[in-house]
């Protein structure tokens, strides 16, 4: 049969001509956004990834042509040949690259036809976005996804010629593994040939890497899938992509450096932005005091104020209780927007709720006076220390929460990126990146009653902390950093521990006996004792970052194929049943409950 393309082959993309190609013979191949008939004349935008081009059957000057591009419709498939021509005047489209010229069609193949697509394939359409997902395919072809993918593609590219240029390797780690505690559940792979065990999908390569530089493999990248069975939001993805890397004989400043190069390498490369480094600092102390979260978003104030000193004896008796108990009282002052209504306030209460806040005080700054249900209960003196402390100004409303530090913290944390994204606070064109330090090693689990790690269990504490680490282990703190790009936890990591002994210590304050600990992670314990150099490093959320330099709100829009919220895929319906057979075979039987 004869090969339908017979011997056209492109010359260009949709995206690439200009004022400079008139005159050309040029032949490109793609889809049909949109095809008009204008008294005879037949224009169809034409499409691939890189753009559009207008293309014109003209029935003066090819009829036979003219006449076979009558039944082409959107998304047909067509390879043309024609010659470029510079649009006549009030035919112009400024907005499109391409919009100066057309192309004149001599030659026209339809080299396949097309059902109506179920929506249109263009930027900002009102379509949900599971039907978007089933027909994953088609929403591929919309000009911001191609956009979105072409950048993922070219930050990649950055990433490893700056990775390449520093002398790191690109070295695969296996997938079949055993856990790796980041602290999501692991997906477990059933083995046919070892009955009843299970490989569990690494939820990031941390061991691999600390293997590789104990085998002496200083200086490791991967551009890596990870998988985590984790409730999903709008940055997470059961299976997404890390810039990991590991380095030996090095220090926090040493991997701090190389990410910023990386990062600034990428702005440029990608957006053509430049980046200032070093980047700016915060202690995990000071983020959580300050902004209420330990990935704050810098790019506006609204600074949170600790006022437990000013009202632990206060007539007001939530908040002298929650002081009493141990716990703080933290104000919000939204600066100027005494505007927002009681209507707001309730949707601000029901928002903080959330976050398990049990109320939301709060103060209007009127012109003499303040309006609010609880300033009755303050004394002269208290008001006047809390107007002084909190700056409380003419046109402020000021926002309380009392409850548990990490009620508070979180509460208003987040209350405060309401706020600026309702008040217009964000200038969108900055990029504000942030290292945050000094994190403590272990936070306490209250369901689970014991110790965990903040990050991993294999992050290295203080030196100075060491002696802390069995009296009081909320006290250790570690040397752990992350980075933060416009309040998003773009990347972390550590100094490892590059000791047996230590290792087992941290083992020993999460609950894990020699026993388990053995089991689990014997191996790493025996590496340690078999060379292992110092060593620390960190990974990157590729799809976030890639998401941050889009402008994109969500990581599904910059990843090809992504899961729901419900971790499926609509496009191959996955996950899906396993047949009798496969479950023989594996020897598994399915409960369901
Ligand atoms: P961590 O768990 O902090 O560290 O992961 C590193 C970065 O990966 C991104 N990330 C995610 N992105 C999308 N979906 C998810 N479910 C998801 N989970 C994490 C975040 C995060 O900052 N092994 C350590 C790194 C190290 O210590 O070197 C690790 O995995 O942007
Ligand atoms: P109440 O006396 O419970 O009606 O509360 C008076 C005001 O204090 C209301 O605006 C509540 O939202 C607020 N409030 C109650 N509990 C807390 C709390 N733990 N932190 C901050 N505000 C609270």
């Amino acid at each position: 049969m004869a090969d339908i393309l017979g011997n056209m082959r492109r010359t260009h993309s949709c995206g690439e001509l200009g004022i400079a190609d008139i005159g050309k013979e040029v032949v490109l191949m793609g889809w049909v956004q949109r095809r008009r008939d204008h008294g005879g004349v037949i224009f169809v935008d034409f499409r691939d990834r890189e753009g559009m081009t207008q293309i014109v059957f003209s029935p003066e000057e090819n009829p036979p042509v003219h006449e076979k591009a009558h039944v082409i419709r959107s998304e047909y498939v067509l390879g043309v040949r024609g010659v470029i021509r510079k649009r006549p005047e009030g035919m112009i489209n400024p907005k499109m690259k391409t919009g100066m010229i057309e192309v004149v069609i001599t030659e026209l193949k339809i080299l396949n036809a097309a059902k109506t697509p179920p929506f249109l394939i263009e930027d900002n359409i009102e379509v949900s976005e599971s039907i978007r997902l089933t027909h994953r395919h088609i929403d591929l072809r919309r000009p911001q996804l191609a956009r979105n993918i072409i950048t993922r593609h070219k930050t990649s590219v950055a990433v490893r010629n700056y990775l390449n240029q520093k002398g790191f390797l690109d070295i695969e780690t296996p997938f079949l593994t055993k856990s790796t505690p980041e602290g999501a559940r692991d997906y477990l792979v059933p083995s046919r040939v070892n009955e009843g065990c299970f490989f569990a999908l690494p939820q990031s390569p941390q061991l691999f890497k600390q293997l590789l530089m104990v085998a002496g493999y200083d200086r490791y990248y991967q551009i890596v899938r990870c998988f985590r069975d984790e409730d999903l939001r709008a940055d997470r993805q059961p299976e997404f992509t890390q810039i990991d890397l590991e380095m030996s004989f090095i220090g926090e400043e040493d991997i701090m450096a190389i990410a910023e190069g990386m990062i600034q390498t990428i702005f440029k490369a990608v957006l053509e932005k430049e980046v200032t480094i070093p980047f700016k600092r915060l202690t995990y102390d000071v983020a959580m005091d300050k902004y209420g979260l330990d990935k704050p978003d810098l790019r506006f104030g609204l600074e949170l104020t600790d006022i437990s000193d000013i009202v632990q004896n206060t007539g007001f008796k939530v908040f002298a209780d929650v002081v009493k108990k141990g716990g703080m009282v933290k104000a919000l002052n939204a600066k100027g927007c005494a505007d927002f209504s009681r209507k707001d306030i309730d949707d601000f209460t029901a928002f903080v709720a959330i976050y398990k806040a049990k109320g939301l005080a709060w103060i209007k700054v009127k012109d003499n006076e303040w309006q609010s249900p609880i300033a009755k209960f303050f004394s002269e003196e208290e008001k006047k220390q809390m107007a002084e402390k909190i700056n409380m100004e003419k046109d402020d409303l000021i926002f309380f929460v009392a409850d548990r530090s990490k009620v508070v913290n979180e509460a208003l944390g987040n209350l405060r990126n309401l706020l600026a994204e309702k008040k217009n606070l964000i200038n969108k064109d900055e990029f504000n990146l942030l290292w945050v330090t000094h994190f403590p090693l272990f936070e306490y689990d209250d369901t689970e009653k014991r110790y965990t790690s903040v990050h991993h269990p294999f992050t290295a504490p203080f030196e100075e902390d060491y002696e802390n680490l069995s009296a009081n282990p909320l006290a250790v703190r570690s040397r752990a950093y992350d980075l933060v790009l416009n309040g998003s936890e773009i990347g972390g990591g550590s100094i490892r521990i590059h000791d047996r002994e230590i290792q087992e210590r941290i083992f020993t304050v999460l609950n894990m006996d020699k026993e388990e600990a053995e089991k689990k992670f014997g191996f790493l314990l025996s590496a340690l004792e078999s060379g292992a150099p110092p060593h620390g490093g960190m990974a990157f959320g590729f799809d976030r970052l890639v998401m941050i330099l889009c402008g994109q709100s969500s990581i599904r829009d910059v990843i090809a194929f992504p899961k729901t919220q419900r971790a499926g895929c609509l496009l191959t319906d996955a996950p899906s049943k396993a047949s009798p057979e496969q479950l023989q075979e594996l020897s598994l039987k399915v409960i369901t409950q």
